[in-house]
């Protein structure tokens, strides 16, 4: 059972102890209030607590039939991608610090229809694995994702490995550097260590951790910018963010031509697509 936290506590507690004392002062002055007082104040309070428990009870069911609706579809997401990719062994855990299955399915949808063959992953994990197994599927393509933690960039590879994903997936080790965008220094994939293609057709962009420093992801682009030609598309995790919200702006600010969208997603996204 849930804590009570100090204001609960003071109203349990609090509140019967004030009525008792009431009651023991009036008892003082005359013996006929005390209990027809002590009753009506008592009823008063349990009245009240009803009326909250009631309130709380409403809330917590709306709460419920929202999450609810969010896990199902969710869930269909998943459905979606599990039935089209068909992998061979379990995926990681999707959510949380992983991108939900709605982006993913976003992700496998813009793979499929437009095939390209050159994806660039800033952040490694499920995401990977997904663009991978689209890749897989087209029988062409190659994803590059860029890890600045040698450990999640291991556990990317053994997932890759085991999903026999090896000649569609590189995940690099590059750990954060400084770079200096318009005088400004930033920390970002030190990516010069990965082999990036020369036109990238599709970036993901769910890293750096926003803990690294203010707009974390907005370096993606600026240091990039010379691998986009018309067609391709940036999908950045995390649009509702206000971070991610102002890193899109900028992007756009800075290449006025793209056509930025916003994706109502479980965690929102932001496509920039260059024309
Ligand atoms: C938002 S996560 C990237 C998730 C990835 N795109 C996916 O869909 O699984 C960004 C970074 O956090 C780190 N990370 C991944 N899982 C983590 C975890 N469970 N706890 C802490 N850091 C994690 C990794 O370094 C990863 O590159």
């Amino acid at each position: 059972m849930a804590r009570m936290n100090g204001r609960q506590w003071l109203v349990v507690v609090g509140v019967p102890v004030l009525i008792g004392g009431l009651g023991f002062l009036l008892g003082e002055v005359d013996q006929r209030y005390v209990l027809p007082t002590l009753i009506t104040l008592m009823g008063i309070f349990l009245a009240g607590l009803l009326v909250e428990a009631r309130g709380l009870s409403i809330r917590l069911f709306g709460r419920t039939l929202v999450d609810n609706r969010a896990t199902f579809s969710q869930v269909e997401a998943l459905i979606g991608l599990f039935w089209v990719l068909k992998p061979t062994a379990p995926l990681p855990a999707t959510r949380g610090w992983a991108s939900s299955p709605d982006l993913l399915r976003e992700i496998a949808d813009h793979i499929l229809r437009e095939k390209p063959a050159h994806v660039v992953e800033a952040s490694s994990g499920v995401s990977t694995v997904i663009i991978g197994l689209c890749l897989q599927q087209l029988g062409r393509g190659k994803v590059v994702s860029l890890e600045h933690e040698p450990t999640y960039a291991e556990r990317t590879r053994n997932m890759v490995r085991q999903l026999g994903l090896d000649d569609f997936v590189s995940v690099v080790h590059a750990p954060l550097v400084e770079h200096r965008i318009n005088g400004v220094v930033h920390r970002w994939y030190d990516h010069r260590r990965a082999d990036l293609p020369a036109r990238i057709e599709l970036l993901v962009v769910d890293g750096p951790p926003e803990s690294v420093q203010d707009q974390a992801r907005y370096p993606a682009v600026p240091l990039l910018r010379d691998r986009f030609t018309a067609g391709s598309r940036v999908l950045m995790d995390d649009g509702s963010r206000a971070h991610e919200s102002r890193i899109a702006e900028r992007w756009k600010q800075e290449n006025p031509t793209a056509q930025l969208e916003f994706l109502p997603l479980e965690a929102g996204a932001w496509s920039l697509r260059f024309v």
